[in-house]
Formats: C-alpha cells, sequence, structure tokens
C-alpha cells in the first residue's frame, strides 16, 4: 500500500475497499468521530455494506479500524445493507440513527414493493478500551415502512437527528408515489418513539428521491442540504443525475416543524461545483463550528471512481467549516486545523513553475490581476477568464474520464487550493464556490505553473493519516 502513488495525507480513504457517505459525525468530549459507508469486500459482487469509522483528536491525524465495519450488517432488518446515517450526542456518548435496507428476493421493482427501510438506533457508549473510544450497543428498529406516511414509496432513508428545545426531530430522505423528492419531519420526546410531524417540500416538483438531508443553522437561520436525484437535465448538472445543494429558509422560519414547509427550489445552490461532491454531512462541535464532510465520489457520474487496477475506492472532503455568507449563500472553508501539516513554505510571483518533492501541497493565491491559469503536473488547469472559474483536464488518463467544470465567477478575490495526491479541493473568494475532484497523476512530485499577475504561497504538506491504521 505503501508504494501506491494516490493514496492520501489528509484525505480519509478506505484501507482497501469501497467507501462512500460520511455518517455520525460528531465531537464527543475531545474526539471527533467520522463513521463512513464501507465496503471492504469490494469489488466483490455484492460485497456487504455496513459502516467503517475514523477518530481523530485534531481533525488532522486520524486512526481507524483497519479493516472491517463499526456497524455489521448482520440483522434481518438491514440484510442489504446498514445505509446512511447520523450521530446525536447523548449522555457522554452518542445515538447513531441509521437505515436498514433491505430487497427482498423475488421479482420486485424496490421502488412501490420489495424494499424495506427501517430506522435502527445503536447507543454508542463511552469506552476507553474500544476503537475510538466508543462500544456500540445493541440494534433497536425505531421505524418501519407502515410508520411513514401512505404517499410514500419503500425509499425512505438516511435520518438526521437534533434535539432542540427539549424535542428530537429526525429528518427522513424519501420518495413519494407521484415519484418526487421530499424529507419527511419526525418528532419525539426521547428520541425512541417518534411521530410523523411534518414534511419539505419544493414548491415546484425537484427530482423524483431526496437523498442525506440534512439541517443547517446558523446565526438565527436555517437551511436544508438536500441531495435530489433525477436532476439530469438541469441546465446548470452536467448531465449527472444525482446533485447536492441546499435550500435557504427565510429568516425565523423552521424545518418543517411547524406542519408542511414548501421552500423555493430557484434558490437551490450546489454545495460544490467540482466532480466528485455528494452526500455531504454537517455537525456542530464542542465550540460551536459547523463542520461539513462530503463524500469525494458520485453515483451515476458517468467517470470512473478509481482506476482499474485500484484496491480501494473513494475518500472523503477535509473537514470544511461552514459560515453564513450573503443572501442566503454559504461558505466553506477547510478546517484551520489543517495548518498543522504546512511544511516548507515557497513563493511564486507571476509566470512561472516549481516542483515538489511530494504529491501535496497546500497553495494560498492572492491579488491576481486579470486573467489566470494554473497548471497542475500538465494535467489539469484551474483557469479564471474574468467570468468564469474552470478546472479543465488537459490529461485524459489523469482525469479518467473527468474533463471540464466551471462555475460563474467575475471577481476572483483570492483561491485556495488544497492537492493530497489524487484529490483536489479549491475554495475560492474565501469559500464562495468550491470544487472538489479526484484526479490519478502517475507522478511522484507536483508541479505547478502559472501563467497570469498573482502572488502564489505554496506550502509543502506533511501527512496526517499515514498512520492511521496503526
Ligand atoms: C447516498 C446513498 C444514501 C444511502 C447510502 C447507501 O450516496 O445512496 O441514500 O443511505 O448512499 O450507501
Amino acid at each position: 500500500m505503501s508504494h501506491d502513488p494516490w493514496r492520501m495525507g489528509f484525505h480519509l480513504m478506505p484501507p482497501a475497499g469501497w467507501l462512500n457517505d460520511p455518517n455520525g459525525l460528531c465531537q464527543l468530549g475531545d474526539t471527533y468521530h467520522v463513521f463512513h459507508q464501507y465496503s471492504p469486500d469490494w469489488p466483490k459482487q455484492g460485497a456487504p455494506r455496513g459502516w467503517g469509522h475514523f477518530w481523530s483528536h485534531d481533525l488532522v491525524h486520524w486512526q481507524g479500524r483497519s479493516r472491517g465495519f463499526a456497524i455489521v450488517p448482520d440483522t434481518a432488518d438491514e440484510a442489504s445493507g446498514a445505509y446512511s446515517g447520523c450521530a446525536a450526542p447523548f449522555e457522554g456518548g452518542a445515538r447513531l440513527y441509521y437505515t436498514g435496507n433491505v430487497k427482498e428476493p423475488g421479482d420486485f421493482d424496490y421502488v412501490r414493493a420489495g424494499r424495506r427501510s427501517a430506522q435502527i438506533l445503536i447507543e454508542a457508549t463511552a469506552d476507553p478500551a474500544a476503537p475510538g473510544g466508543l462500544s456500540l450497543g445493541e440494534k433497536n428498529v425505531l421505524l418501519r415502512n407502515t410508520d411513514y406516511p401512505a404517499f410514500c414509496t419503500r425509499h425512505v432513508r438516511d435520518p438526521k437527528v437534533w434535539r432542540e428545545d427539549g424535542s428530537w426531530w429526525m429528518l427522513l430522505g424519501a420518495r413519494d408515489l407521484d415519484d418526487c423528492g421530499l424529507v419527511l419531519v419526525l418528532s419525539s420526546k426521547d428520541g425512541l418513539a417518534w411521530r410523523n410531524s411534518g414534511t419539505i417540500r419544493t414548491t415546484k416538483p425537484f427530482g423524483f428521491m431526496w437523498e442525506c438531508p440534512d439541517r443547517i443553522a446558523l446565526d438565527g437561520r436555517e437551511w436544508l442540504s438536500v441531495c435530489p436525484q433525477g436532476m439530469e437535465n438541469r441546465p446548470w448538472a452536467n448531465g449527472v443525475r444525482d446533485q447536492s445543494g441546499y435550500l435557504p429558509l427565510s429568516k425565523g422560519e423552521t424545518l418543517g416543524r411547524t406542519g408542511a414547509t414548501e421552500l423555493d427550489a430557484d434558490l437551490f445552490r450546489l454545495w460544490d461545483h467540482g466532480f466528485d461532491f455528494y452526500a455531504p454531512q454537517s455537525f456542530v462541535d464542542e465550540s460551536g463550528r459547523t463542520i461539513l464532510i462530503g463524500w469525494m465520489g458520485m453515483p451515476e457520474a458517468g467517470f470512473a471512481g478509481a482506476p482499474d487496477d485500484m484496491t480501494w475506492c473513494h475518500c472523503l472532503t477535509v473537514p470544511r467549516e461552514v459560515v453564513a455568507g450573503k443572501d442566503g449563500a454559504l461558505l466553506q472553508r477547510p478546517v484551520h486545523e489543517l495548518e498543522a501539516l504546512r511544511g516548507m513554505r515557497h513563493e511564486l510571483v507571476g509566470n512561472g513553475s516549481l516542483t515538489l518533492g511530494e504529491h501535496r501541497a497546500d497553495v494560498l493565491l492572492a491579488h491576481p490581476e486579470g486573467p489566470l491559469e494554473l497548471l497542475l503536473d500538465d494535467a489539469l488547469v484551474v483557469c479564471w477568464d474574468g467570468a468564469e472559474l474552470a478546472l479543465r483536464f488537459t490529461d485524459k488518463a489523469v482525469g479518467c474520464g473527468r474533463a471540464e467544470r466551471t462555475a460563474a465567477c467575475d471577481d476572483l478575490r483570492n483561491l485556495r487550493i488544497l492537492v493530497d495526491s489524487s484529490a483536489i479541493e479549491i475554495f475560492a473568494n474565501d469559500g464562495e464556490l468550491t470544487f472538489a475532484t479526484r484526479w490519478f497523476p502517475r507522478l511522484p512530485t507536483l508541479t505547478l505553473s502559472q501563467r497570469g499577475q498573482a502572488l502564489l504561497h505554496i506550502w509543502e504538506m506533511g501527512d496526517g493519516v499515514a498512520g492511521t491504521y496503526e
């Protein structure tokens, strides 16, 4: 594994097998927990999917289970997978809520019949001897398909739970019988017995299914984060079926807690404009920061998640701090803790290039004067022409089928680029626009070339995950 040029230094990836959605994000005392969707036996057909687990004291250096599940899909209610879910801190530990997915054998469509979606609870209690200091208790099924409103299909999943003013609230992603995506809102006095208490829809239909709903609350305002499916024909969707973004609520309005909430789909903004970003989840840490982590992968995207010879697939974004911007926008910035990995600093002013010995860098570009092109390894161009910010692969093999992504940007004030072997994250204008992408460069070194007039600070970056599986 140490010879694998695509292993990263500050992005979480599986030791082997497949990773998707971040799950169960939380901070409990001095430990951050990142669970995730995991199939250790990928690429074997039908490899079981459960939860993996990483933990960290600083969001930079991580430990994880070397192999195997934190949540094993071993009961009849999750026979086809322990799907996505969340953590709600509780009595020094956390309650983990997730979806047990079952596809019954037989001739079913799995939309209206043959699928079961149960919401399951595991109490995670503090235990210094357990991995990450958390020992996971027994599984309790809290909700089954008969408990959801009658207008729902069999697609109901991805619980997000939080506590507020003495009540517990749950969001569930759903698909109704008219094939419209929506969010179910449930409430509970104890986090155990739940009742349906509201819905969140858009005034106009917006996709056939909504996955991974989440609630962002900042400065007295709320946002619904959601992953609508069925977006491929929208002009901004690059032909990709599944998208991930957020919808702002008006000030004072709350997500479904007062019955039916209707949101304006025209206000939907993408979380990220890159090739590889889906199913993000947020949590509020003990200092009050809202931190978002996304899956750097994409279902049904039309390009490869990994080159054929890879034995592991996908990674998560770095933790991004989310703050409220102007006009309902949310800004995302890498958490400041990552700066601890910065090593030697270089500068590049105007036209020129620089080669680093490792394939990792933190690049900060300030004061661009006029159009700009940054070339990474002669394979990928980050380019600003005064109207758009673009990410363009000039070497299609390195992009593994990825070609170009753009976002409108008529004023570029600054740019931060995190390069981490096979992952790149770009943050423009203090996090107004972000681009996450995978790429698969074969060189052990990293060459950055600039065409244009800007000052680049370039830090070499250390490796915070080298010891993850020790
Ligand atoms: C999103 C998703 C979720 C589901 C999980 C299964 O990527 O489809 O809706 O719970 O992945 O791995």
